[in-house]
């Protein structure tokens, strides 16, 4: 249900001073001793988003394809609404029987777990257009992939958020390569909004711009207030060729880099933001 609060105006809060940092601290103690491929930077950034998304009051589910032990979900679970479900899918009996038992403890809302091979799940399964946060980190291949984005297009919220695990990891090329192939025969689906750190971020395209604006006016006082400083945010290319952020660790000590920074001439903006 819409809340009566009026939406946060994250522009007004450049300097990260309320900034809330609970579930992030929630998830370190939480995910210390739980295995996984998640990282504490991972974790930061899905907490700006999430805490963006419920300043906007962006209302859905969340949806996880592959939550073996449940590490990256246990961020999800932090950030659920009591009228949310947070849903984890995974072949694997003891992941669907583990991770939903760690997470519950956390989360405000449902937790359920579906046993079965992405590529075999009965969509139905899914809310249409009723997720909010999704992320792929199941199968790993190009085929695996085509199936999981299909399965995206039809439960991502037209302001949600969907990220793909191990894009442009070298270790699994299927993913970049799948990921494209079917982002480029659906090209009104979904638009890339910031790779790094082992992940892509994708929005709708008609919500792209929201997040695009978030991740320039907010997410670095964001990441700063949970005490990650080892990051730079790239916008190297004409924003009507490509408006999609990358995140890497530090370079030339700044949190953005532009592109009339990488080609040595002075920033358009006095702030050295990209425009967007
Ligand atoms: C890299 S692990 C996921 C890591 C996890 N998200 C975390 O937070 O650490 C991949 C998981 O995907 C599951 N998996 C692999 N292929 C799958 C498929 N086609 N459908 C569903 N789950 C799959 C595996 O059982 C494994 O638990």
């Amino acid at each position: 249900m819409p809340s009566d609060t009026p939406p946060r105006d994250w522009r007004e809060e450049p300097d990260g001073a309320s900034i809330d940092h609970t579930r992030y601290t929630a998830w370190v103690d939480a995910a210390r001793d739980v295995q996984g491929w998640y990282s504490d930077m991972s974790a930061a950034l899905w907490d700006a988003f999430l805490g963006q998304q419920a300043a906007w009051h962006i209302e859905g589910d969340m949806v996880e394809i592959g939550c073996a032990y449940g590490r990256a979900a246990m961020m999800l679970g932090l950030h659920t609404r009591p009228e949310e479900t947070l849903r984890l899918i995974d072949y694997k009996t003891n992941h669907v029987t583990e991770a939903p038992a760690r997470i519950r403890p956390h989360s405000p809302g449902q937790v359920t777990a579906i046993q079965s091979y992405s590529e075999r799940l009965d969509i139905a399964h899914l809310p249409m257009r009723g997720t909010r946060f999704m992320h792929i980190d199941g199968d790993h291949g190009r085929w695996g992939l085509h199936n999981d984005m299909a399965l995206a297009d039809h439960t991502l919220a037209a302001d949600g958020l969907l990220v793909l695990d191990d894009f442009l990891a070298p270790q699994f090329m299927g993913v970049t390569l799948g990921a494209i192939e079917w982002m480029a025969q659906h090209p009104q689906s979904f638009e890339f909004i910031m790779v790094g750190f082992n992940k892509a971020y994708l929005a709708r395209p008609r919500f792209a711009g929201e997040y695009l604006h978030f991740i320039r006016d907010a997410l670095p006082a964001h990441l700063h207030a949970l005490g990650h400083h080892d990051f730079s945010l790239w916008l190297t290319d004409e924003r009507r060729a490509c408006s999609c952020f990358g995140i890497t660790q530090r370079q030339y000590d700044r949190d953005f880099i532009t592109r009339e920074f990488a080609m040595g001439k002075p920033d358009k903006r006095a702030d050295g933001k990209p425009e967007l």
